[in-house]
Formats: C-alpha cells, structure tokens, sequence
C-alpha cells in the first residue's frame, strides 16, 4: 500500500511554471505540493531562457521573490535589428509609454523561487520517480509516485501539469479529448555561453543572407549567442574557432567589433509552435510547456508559462473563496486567446528573420521587406514592440 497524504493542489514540475504557480496558492493560502524528477541542482544550473517581460518582472516582485532580479537583473529599453550589414533600433520605451525587458536567467529565478518555497516550508519534492496521474475527472485525484524506494499517493483537489512538453501529464489526457496544432521549423538554433563581456548593451536580432544569429547575454561579463543552424546540426562539428568564425560573418556591421571570450557551454536547441487545446481535462490543469512550445526568436516561452499559472492561481483563488468553478471553466479559453498571441508573435518573428531551404528568391526580398517596413514604420515597430514587452494580461 502506497503511503497517502492529501493536498489542496498537487503540482507536477518545479519549473518556472509550477513553482511561480506553488508560490502563489502559498500567498493566497491554498495548500500544494509539488514533485520533480529532476534534482534541485539539476534545474538551478540547466542554462536556458534570460529576457522577463515586465509582467513577469512586476509578478516576481509582489511575491517577493524579486530583491536579486532588481539588483542583478539588466534592463533593456530597446533591441536591434541588424540587416543588410547595418543595425535598426526598436525603442521599446518610446513606443509602448516606457516598457522595457529584464535580461535575467531562467535558472536564477528558480534559485529565487525555492529560496522562498523553502522559507515558507513549502513542499517541492526533487528526484522523485515514476510519477504518475489518475482519476483525473472523478472526485479524488490522485498523484502517484515512488521516492527513496517508496510508493507514495498524492490525494488532491486540482492537478497542474506543468511538466514541460516531455512530461507526463498531457500524455495522460485521453487522446480523443485534445486537439493538438503543431509546426516544425527546418532549422535549430545552436547556442553558446561565453566568457566575454556582451559587445552590445541590447540584444541584436540579425537576419543575414548565410541564417540568423543572435547578440544576447546574461551579465556584464556573459554572452550568450546563438546561430540558425540544421535541426539535426552535429555540435561535434562545430569548434569553438568555427563559432566565432561563424558569428562574426553574419553579425558584421561597420565600427562595430564582436568581442569573443572562452566558451562556457554549448548545444543545439530544435525549434517548434505546439498548442494544445484545451488546456484543461477534468480536474488536471495544464500549464507553461506542457500545454504549448513557442520557438524562441520572441523570448517568450518562460513569460507565457508565467501568465498561465496566474491565471490559473486566481481561478483557483476564486473556487476556494467562493465555491465558483466559473474562472476554473474558462481557464483555458482565458489561456489560449493569449497564448495564440503569443504563437502568432513567435511565428512571426522566427519567419522574418530565418533563412528557409525551400525559399526562393521572392520570399527572400519579402523578408527583407518586412525588415525594412518594421525598421522604417511607427505602426509596424510599435506592433513589435507591444508584443515583445508583453501583452497584457486579461
Ligand atoms: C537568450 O538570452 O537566451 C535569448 C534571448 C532572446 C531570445 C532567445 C533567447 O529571443
């Protein structure tokens, strides 16, 4: 017999997802415990998304979790776009009435987060094994998962699944209830992490005839900078002489020199849109990657996760309060509407600024039409811009 415990929310991931959305419920009195089959060092150090968009940075901060974000994190008011050799800048302050971005790791902010799940002796239980979901539309759903060699029985009110696209929760959905949308893009972006100070102060976004590249960074003294690549690329391939080589080509503008430094890390990240529709089945709620993918030319994977749990934790708030399972009906209606946004922006951004091997000539002026439209007109940078501070929340 497996041990049994009872929680008001059971959480699958302690991702940004699960434990902004672990955090939250705490704040608001509801109880949840969350499991992970990945250790805590594991999650702290895995280098992966760096640009939090005002909401993001504004949610932190009310649940307390910000004070390292406001002192470490770098604020960005703009991006450039580069192409044809020469860079364009996008005011985000200007044009969306003072919004900016806050350059600042994925792995620091879940550092943040179970700082404060632990001072709250909130439970986040890492390394557990074989989790599993059941009697997802029945009155007692279960969580079951072994830990230390013990069966363990999670009895809960709510599930959320935010277990990342690989996780198990959304595979545990009868298939007949989901609909799922999907794009695969003929391309991967292979990234490094290096050990040099950034050669720009904002984000370079660059479109150039031999694929994309892109300036980003994490501190004063970290770039992070990445190149379109073939889906499958073998990163055996690529030297650390090579990469820069490679870099240095496709960012190239007049007066202005890529400063390169030790590698740190390297990979190859593939690159693809996923919705899944409903969010929802029964009482098992999916959130963050679990439930969509976006590529990553619009920044924007780790902040739409984020929206969805706060939708998610006052849906939640309302039933515990009231009794209403009116929020938790639309939660993922509410969801999607945004999230469909968001794969529009994403969309667009990675096919503005990609080369495509079964393009032909037209489709490569058009591309360097929108550039220069976007680069050239209040309306169409404004557009950009909104998007990529953020849209707001409904
Ligand atoms: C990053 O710094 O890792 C980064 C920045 C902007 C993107 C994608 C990734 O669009």
């Amino acid at each position: 017999m497996p041990i049994s415990s009872r929680t008001q929310v059971g959480i699958i991931g302690a991702g940004p997802a699960g434990l902004v959305l672990s955090h939250l419920l705490y704040l608001q009195g509801i109880d949840s415990v969350v499991v992970e089959n990945r250790s805590r060092q594991y999650s702290e150090q895995r280098v992966r998304a760096g640009v939090l968009e005002q909401g993001t940075v504004d949610l932190l901060s009310e649940m307390g979790v910000g004070e390292r974000m406001k002192a470490e994190g770098l604020v960005h008011y703009g991006i450039e776009l580069r192409f044809a050799g020469r860079g364009h800048r996008i005011d985000f302050q200007d044009l969306t009435g003072g919004k900016g971005i806050t350059i600042y790791a994925q792995h620091e902010v879940l550092k943040d987060l179970n700082n404060a799940r632990i001072a709250t002796a909130g439970q986040v239980l890492f390394e557990v094994e074989n989790v599993s979901v059941h009697d997802l539309d029945g009155a007692r759903p279960r969580i079951h998962y072994q830990k230390d060699g013990n069966d363990y029985e999670l009895v809960c009110d709510f599930i959320a699944g935010c277990d990342g696209f690989h996780g198990i929760c959304r595979p545990s959905i009868p298939s007949g209830a989901l609909t799922e949308y999907d794009r695969e893009y003929p391309f991967g972006w292979l990234g490094i992490l290096a050990e040099a100070p950034p050669s720009s102060t904002e984000l370079i976004y660059t479109y150039h005839d031999r694929g994309f590249a892109l300036l980003s960074m994490r501190s004063p003294r970290i770039s992070r900078l990445y190149l379109q690549c073939r889906p499958d690329e073998d990163i055996e391939q690529w030297s650390d002489e090579k990469i820069w080589q490679e870099l240095h080509i496709r960012l190239a503008s007049d007066g202005w020199a890529l400063t390169e430094g030790p590698v740190l890390q390297k990979g190859v990240t593939g690159m693809r849109s996923f919705v899944v529709e409903p969010m929802q089945y029964g009482k098992l709620f999916l959130a963050g990657d679990s439930a969509h993918i976006v590529p990553p030319t619009g920044a924007k994977g780790l902040n739409l996760a984020v929206a969805d749990v706060q939708i998610l934790a006052r849906a939640l708030k309302h039933f515990y309060s009231n009794g209403s399972r009116e929020l938790l009906d639309t939660y993922s209606d509410v969801c999607l509407r945004r999230v469909w946004k968001v794969q529009r922006f994403s969309w667009w951004m990675t096919s503005m600024l990609h080369r495509f091997p079964n393009e032909n000539p037209f489709d490569h002026r058009r591309q360097l039409a929108e550039l220069d439209y976007v680069t050239s007109s209040r309306a169409a940078a404004k557009s950009l811009a909104e998007n990529y501070v953020g849209l707001p929340l409904e």
